[in-house]
């Protein structure tokens, strides 16, 4: 069955740290980390010794019984996390943990309408997927009523203000005033990433969270961020979070959770959790608590830490920015390098001037670098924009990086030289 846009024209059969191989044992370096969430590379030896031991131990679990390592892991998260995060849900993906985060906003705050960016990826599963708008928004009947978008800023193609001074509040202000119009007073949550991923690798600006935290306290809404990319120090901070200083009333982690298994995590505040408990809260899965992916978990936060990857994605994320704003500098089709750490957009466009997107030219450029050993994931968002979304594993090497942007470069060459 056909689920998305078209398969990769490769079969893989292994992977070990950076790399894929396919059937032939040709070697593809990844730069998207799988779907943006093996941060530890594939097949690192300490998550496969986990893994090994913990299933031999104590698999699965019915969904009420708690185990060592899902205590372990709750733990860790919430001495991670800044005071207001202090109690855990852990479940399997991304999409799970923001309906949970949703449905909890919706019973404490008693409200049902939910806010998001107009460029957003939450996730497939029901009340995600009404807050996301990258795509898959249509054919599928309504979502629900409830449902509120605004614009995410984005300092390349600027809808307030210009390229030289973008002006994000007024965006902001202006979004909030088309919610408070149409709301019936039934606001429960915002949702955000940090970064858009999906949406064009947008990220937010500085101070822009902590306006929108306060507009959501304006309106006793919860502020939910989705660090499914974000978080575990992709972006040079444990948390994007951390660089605004905005603690979120509902975090959610995923993806890079469980470094390429399935995990994902809820975290909120003591009183957000009493209260929805005691207002009968249920979000009850096959795999909530399962102690098989919690100890995955807990292996990755150590290694995250012991190996120093938050520092390490900082320092590897300005060697990777620079490399790529060289490739700026020669070819005419980037338009536009950003991101921070290793979560990095090179966005393409037709012409500089105009910033015209080139989804095709975009397409062509990455079937280019999978020919010549690199893989690489450019979103199309139609008629706005195409981004590379750049993500390699923070355990990645200098010399990696620099064979995936040799790669790259070519591909472009070969790309845009071809009549
Ligand atoms: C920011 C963000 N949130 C949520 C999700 C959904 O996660 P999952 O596919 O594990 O449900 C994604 C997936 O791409 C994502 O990028």
């Amino acid at each position: 069955m056909r689920y998305g846009p078209p398969f990769s024209p490769v079969e893989i059969s292994r992977a070990q740290g950076a790399y894929i191989f396919d059937h032939s044992g040709r070697a593809i370096l990844d730069f998207t980390s799988g779907q943006m969430s093996a941060i530890l590379g594939h097949s690192h030896p300490d998550i496969v010794r986990v893994v090994t031991e913990q299933i031999q131990t104590l698999d699965h679990l019915f969904s009420g019984m708690l185990s060592a390592p899902v205590l372990d892991l709750a733990e860790a998260l919430c001495d991670l996390t800044p005071p207001g995060l202090d109690r855990v849900m852990l479940l399997s993906t991304g999409g799970e943990s923001n309906d949970a985060a949703l449905r909890m906003a919706k019973l404490y705050t008693g409200g049902h309408e939910i806010v998001a960016f107009s460029q957003s990826w939450h996730g497939v599963t029901g009340a995600a997927s009404a807050a996301t708008y990258a795509a898959g928004r249509s054919g599928y009947g309504p979502h629900g009523v409830g449902t509120m978008a605004i614009n995410a800023p984005n300092a390349y193609r600027p809808a307030f203000g210009s390229s030289d001074s973008q002006d994000w509040q007024a965006e902001l202000d202006y979004g909030f005033q088309l919610v408070d119009r149409q709301s019936t007073g039934s606001l429960a949550a915002f949702i955000a990433e940090p970064i858009l991923s999906t949406g064009g690798m947008i990220d937010l600006p500085k101070a822009y969270l902590v306006a929108l935290k306060q507009y959501c306290m304006d309106r006793d809404m919860l502020l939910i961020l989705d660090e499914a990319q974000t978080g575990l120090g992709r972006t040079g901070h444990m948390f994007a979070f951390e660089r605004d200083g905005v603690v979120p009333d509902i975090l959610t982690l995923s993806k890079t959770l469980g470094a390429g298994l399935p995990l994902s995590a809820v975290i909120t505040s003591e009183a957000v959790e009493a209260s929805c408990h005691e207002r009968g809260f249920l979000f009850y899965t096959t795999h909530v608590s399962d102690p098989l992916p919690a100890a995955v978990g807990l292996k990755v936060l150590e290694i995250i830490i012991r190996d120093q990857l938050v520092r390490q994605a900082a320092l590897l994320g300005q060697h990777l920015a620079a490399g790529l704003n060289a490739i700026k500098a020669h070819h005419e089709c980037v338009g536009d390098v950003r991101g921070r750490g290793l979560l990095l957009g090179m966005e393409i466009v037709l012409d500089r001037e105009k910033k015209t997107p080139a989804p095709e030219l975009g397409s062509r450029i990455t079937s280019r670098c999978l020919d010549l050993g690199l893989s690489m994931n450019i979103a199309n968002l139609p008629g706005l924009s195409s981004v590379f979304r750049i993500a390699p594993p923070l355990t990645i090497t200098r010399q990696e990086l620099e064979t995936g942007l040799a790669i790259l470069d070519e591909a472009i060459t070969i790309e845009t030289s071809a009549v």
